[in-house]
């Protein structure tokens, strides 16, 4: 099938998931197909129209870490998702990771990537030594990829005078809830959350800066408690904190 809307897009990229390919075999024909929708310009303008006049859609749109991000499909099944990104002129994004493997396809004005490779072993908490591998411009129908984790780090730039648009895919994620935020010149590395749990973490964070018995008795709550193991895991390095 030929990709001309978001519509075919989406039935393509499930299709091929489907057939479960392997990881190089989903990038290459993921990429080719994200190419084809990046190329045809006509359905956007829907999309645009519903963030301005569709009262379902935007209620529909999940707060996410990153407030340039509309989500255009969820697939059923979970299996993929599909966000465009619009990016303000000088836009750079910071450093980051992923928890799953994604295609990015330049839609609107050519836009930078820089991909990085962490040469530290990540057991030292906040710490992270990065080293850039690349640095591309994608034109507007060209495509990028990243992996899970370590293998996918890399910063998205608008370095042009006028407004650009991405539109990207990501899978089911290997890791929840967060995602690494890394500050090459400084070797260190912040997890970054979605704005509710993110309250939440900086509560956590903050009780961690504050050694007083009731901020260490509301740590080993969060740690006893229902909440998820990455808001335990802020609970354990605070306390950590408190201790030294
Ligand atoms: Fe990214």
């Amino acid at each position: 099938m030929t990709v001309t809307n978001l519509e075919q897009f989406c039935e393509s990229f499930s299709d091929l998931l489907k057939g479960k390919p392997d990881i190089s075999t989903l990038i290459r024909t993921g990429r080719s197909l994200v190419g084809e929708l990046v190329s045809r310009k006509e359905w956007i303008g829907d999309i645009l129209e519903r963030v301005l006049f569709d009262k379902e859609f935007s209620e529909n749109q999940k707060p996410g870490i990153w407030p340039n991000e509309i989500t255009l499909h969820r697939s059923p099944d979970r299996s993929f998702l599909v966000l465009c990104y619009i990016w303000d002129p000088g836009l750079t994004d910071a450093v980051h990771d992923h928890g799953s493997w994604g295609i990015i396809g330049s839609f609107l004005r050519p836009i930078g990537e820089r991909k990085y490779i962490r040469l530290d072993d990540g057991k030292k908490e906040g710490y992270a030594e990065l080293e850039e591998v690349s640095s591309i411009v994608l034109q507007p129908g060209e495509t990028t990829y990243v992996l899970p984790l370590n293998k996918g780090i890399h910063r998205m730039e608008n370095f042009g005078s006028d407004t650009a648009i991405t539109i990207n895919v990501y899978g089911l994620n290997v890791r929840k809830g967060y995602v690494q935020f890394f500050y090459p010149e400084m070797n260190s590395v912040n997890r970054v959350y979605p704005p509710k749990t993110l309250r939440e973490a900086l509560a956590i964070r903050a009780l961690g800066s504050m050694a007083a018995p009731w901020s260490e008795d509301l740590l080993r709550r969060v740690l006893a408690s229902a909440l998820p193991d990455y808001i335990k895991k802020e609970g354990e390095i605070s306390l950590a904190k408190l201790k030294t």
